[in-house]
């Protein structure tokens, strides 16, 4: 028995080491199934002797049954709020008013604990003898309910401090909250059991810690980050509020490991950057950040106003979810014919910047968020991410709404929309007879990570396209001066230049060029991927889809696209007019001979050809391994026949030697 009763309590020591070394100091020292095996054995070791149970041991965090309700509790010091700040100016006027209160002389500047904004709940936790108490809601900030059964279950929340030299009595306060991907595990398992799902980790946390039974606040994953003081009886606090949350840290409660000490104005405003920056990829929610002012006696010096402090202000970040109004719902076709309804939205700011359009992905995402033209929808954009419609507000939908359903033809070229089973995108059949489609390839061809070809904007790409002067890329490299000019508000000097950097985006790297063609699922990383591997086009195009699948990272859907793309005619043609244009890029320098696809081949050019002039047309020939004499004879691989061509071309029929153009010559150039 006492043996046991040893073990037990080192067991329970040993378990708050490890949560204190996990939550706290963010570092484990075994893994969690070590935890487990620890816990198990407190388990049985408890189950065999029921009298040696206290309050505070690990394995009583969930305990007592559902209630009916939760009771009250009256703060001893009450809770308070913040006052808001949304711009620089507003915390340079804070800043002001706090020096000024405080007297202090020109140029000394103020230290502010700076800490992230959690955008949780407001939780007081009163410890009393180092042992933990009461857990409570902020409530109206004078009284809370009483929520002690269920903060028991959150492991972040010791139930004993570490240490000693404790207050008779310190009531600690933070934010009870859901990690992104917590809250993410926790929607996936719901929406597996069928269940209801939250629409965000703030509205979870606070529907996880309101449970009736602490069992269900137990399964859920809650933290918690402590970041004041409230109440404190028989002890003193250190001088400063940094100096503070440290010593909430010894204590084994958990603060924001992005807290800093900022100076002066300067120093707020660098850390409300670069904490925005960064805000994405924290993990948890924040809703702005909050600066304190540092030292304890100038906190009090400085006191309340009504219900906020003077010595603290939160400066929020720009919301990120707003409500509006959908006045339409549009089809966009994309570079590949995928269909993507789009709503069109009355502006609204959200996330820093104005908003009028949001997308909604494909067909079942706009049926299961069922978004109808007229509805109120909350409209959400995130750090740089585009903006989404969260959902639509359905209390508020007009008698009048209407459904959008999938057109059924191309809202573009009018060509069949096809949607294969299983697959979320519809898709537009028209390929190159879409000017849609037409559209978006060539602003894709010429965008900066691609082609890069300065000038050659979308609005230009679709008076191009609607002028019929260009069909495909390749159509850009004869385009003249002349042509230009007919596009309407584009000057003589403005052609000129958009010459000069077509002209220019010739000279290129394979990485981009392949980019470039649009192959669905190729984008910039697979490219380089192929790139680097291949070495060179011809051997690209002769790969079979095995010798694809062996590029790292490609798997078998690419590798088919890529296959596909080469394989087909018209894709042919158009990158073989690229090469015949002049496009190029410097030969792999790993010492790979270039694959020559036209060596042991003869050729004669007779007439004149569409674009290409005959010393281009040689010299295309050549660089591919061909030869090019001025004779036809039954030799001769190929007759190159441009507009009047004369004997040459009949003396190739008497012999029947193969007659081909330029598009053909582009072909056999860039084939295998
Ligand atoms: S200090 C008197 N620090 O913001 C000072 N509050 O608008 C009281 N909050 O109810 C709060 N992160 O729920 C403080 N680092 C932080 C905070 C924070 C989030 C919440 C808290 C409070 C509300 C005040």
């Amino acid at each position: 028995m006492v043996a046991d009763a040893k073990r037990i309590v080192a067991l329970r020591e040993e378990l708050a080491r490890h949560d204190y070394r996990y939550y706290v100091l963010d570092d484990p020292e075994v893994p969690d199934a070590e935890y487990d095996r620890i816990m198990r054995e407190l388990r049985e070791l408890e189950a065999r002797h029921p009298s040696l149970i206290t309050a505070d041991s690990p394995t009583q965090r969930v305990s007592g049954a559902p209630t009916r309700e939760f009771g009250e509790v009256e703060h001893r010091v009450p809770m308070l709020s913040l006052d808001n700040a949304f711009s620089d100016d507003d915390i340079i006027n804070f800043d002001r008013r706090v020096r000024e209160r405080l007297e202090l002389a020109e140029g000394v500047e103020v230290d502010y604990n700076s800490e992230p904004k959690l955008d949780g709940l407001a939780i007081s936790l009163t410890y009393e003898d180092g042992v933990f108490t009461v857990g409570a809601t902020r409530g109206d900030g004078v009284k809370g309910e009483d929520v002690t059964t269920n903060m028991r279950t959150l492991r972040s929340v010791p139930l004993k401090l570490r240490g000693d030299r404790h207050p008779k009595l310190i009531e600690v306060r933070g934010e009870v909250f859901m990690s992104n991907a917590g809250f993410e595990q926790m929607n996936r398992d719901a929406l597996a059991r069928g269940d209801k799902v939250f629409v965000n980790p703030r509205n979870a946390a606070a529907g996880s810690l309101r449970q009736l039974d602490p069992a269900i606040t137990a399964s859920r994953p809650l933290e918690i980050f402590f970041y004041g003081v409230g109440a404190i009886e028989g002890g003193t606090l250190p001088e400063r509020h940094s100096e503070l949350l440290s010593m909430l840290g010894e204590w084994g409660l958990r603060t924001c490991p992005e807290i800093r000490v900022e100076s002066g104005v300067a120093g707020l405003l660098s850390y409300y950057r670069d904490i925005g920056a960064r805000r994405a990829t924290l993990g948890y929610q924040i809703d702005g950040v909050v600066y304190k002012v540092n030292s304890l006696a100038r906190q009090r010096e400085l006191g309340f106003v009504a219900r906020a402090p003077r010595w603290a202000i939160a400066h929020k970040f720009p919301a990120e979810e707003e409500m509006t109004q959908v006045r339409d719902i549009e089809w966009q076709v994309g570079r590949t014919g995928a269909l993507t309804p789009v709503a069109r939205l009355e502006p609204v700011f959200v996330g820093g910047v104005t908003v009028s359009n949001a997308t909604l992905h494909n067909v079942d995402e706009l049926t299961r968020k069922d978004v109808r033209i007229g509805d109120t929808v909350i409209i959400r954009r995130a750090g740089d991410v585009i903006p989404e419609i969260v959902r639509v507000i359905e209390e508020r939908r007009p008698r009048d709404a209407v459904a959008v359903l999938l057109p059924t033809v191309c809202p573009v070229c009018g060509s069949d929309v096809s949607r294969i089973e299983g697959e979320a995108v519809a898709r537009c059949m028209g390929g190159l007879v879409c000017a849609a489609q037409r559209k978006e390839s060539l602003k894709h061809f010429a965008s900066r990570r691609a082609m890069d070809v300065e000038g050659l904007g979308d609005k230009v790409v679709e008076q191009l396209v609607d002028a019929g002067l260009v069909e495909s890329a390749a159509d850009l490299y004869s385009l003249t001066v002349q042509q230009l000019l007919q596009l309407e508000r584009m000057g003589e000097k403005s052609a000129t230049k958009l010459i000069a950097s077509i002209s220019k985006s010739k000279d290129t790297t394979f990485a981009r060029f392949l980019f470039a063609l649009g192959i669905s699922n190729v984008g910039e990383a697979t490219a380089l991927a192929l790139a680097e591997h291949f070495g060179t086009l011809q051997a690209l195009q002769a790969a079979s889809f095995e010798q694809i699948m062996l590029v790292p990272d490609i798997g078998p859907v690419v590798a088919e696209d890529i296959r596909e793309f080469f394989e087909e005619p018209r894709n042919q043609q158009i990158v073989g007019q690229l090469l015949a244009h002049g496009v190029s890029w410097p030969a792999p320098s790993t010492g790979r001979s270039e694959h020559q696809p036209l060596s042991g081949k003869t050729f004669v050019l007779t007439g004149t050809l569409p674009t290409l002039g005959r010393a281009d047309a040689e010299a295309l020939i050549r660089k591919a391994g061909g030869k090019v004499t001025s004779s036809v004879t039954k030799k001769t691989s190929y007759v190159v026949a441009g507009d009047s061509a004369g004997s040459k071309l009949e003396r190739a029929r008497e012999l029947k030697v193969s007659v081909i153009d330029e598009d053909e010559l582009a072909r056999l150039v860039a084939l295998r």
